[in-house]
């Protein structure tokens, strides 16, 4: 029997003044995108903001439906529109952030395991880091290098090989 661990691998920030200008720009970005999002379900508005290598940027919100499965993420609306358009380029940096209806959250945001199947699956076939960025109304934020970092052991097409 060989024991094995994960570690999670992140930087925690105290607040967004520490981060750097692009990451602070697609904050911002993303709360704006938040506050349009189409929620009226779980009265819980999440924003996504991305940046391509080219320079462009990319938003989304979470677009949700009363057939509840059909919704979809604000990440994922904000990856499949940026990769729609621009199948070639990478993306660089996706920032997130929610609030709920009555207070503004303390911690950041964490995607489902649907989104970060599919950030590792973006990451995978563009071959370099894809940063992601947790945030929310206020306090820390968390940084992670890579999406593999929020998905380790993930099912990749590889394995469909057989
Ligand atoms: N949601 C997101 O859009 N992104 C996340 O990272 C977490 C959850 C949405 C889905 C749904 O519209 C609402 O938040 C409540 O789950």
């Amino acid at each position: 029997m060989n024991k094995k661990q994960i570690k999670l691998d992140y930087t925690e920030l105290e607040s967004r003044e520490e981060l750097n200008r692009e990451d602070s720009e697609l904050l911002e970005k993303a709360e704006q995108a938040r506050e349009k999002a189409y929620s009226p379900y779980s009265n819980f508005k999440v924003g996504a903001a991305l940046i391509l290598d080219n320079g462009k940027h990319f938003t989304g919100n979470n677009q949700e439906n009363a057939s509840f499965p059909v919704g979809l993420c604000a990440e994922r609306v904000a990856l499949f529109a940026a990769h729609a358009q621009y199948p070639e380029s990478k993306i660089k940096t996706l920032v997130i952030t929610a609030s709920g209806s009555r207070q503004v959250l303390e911690t950041p945001v964490s995607p489902c395991g649907s989104c970060r199947q599919v950030f590792t699956e973006f990451e995978h076939e563009q071959q370099e880091p894809m940063r992601i960025i947790l945030a929310s109304g206020r306090g820390k934020i968390f940084v992670f290098d890579n999406a593999e970092n929020l998905l380790p052991l993930s099912f990749f097409s590889d394995q469909l090989k057989h």
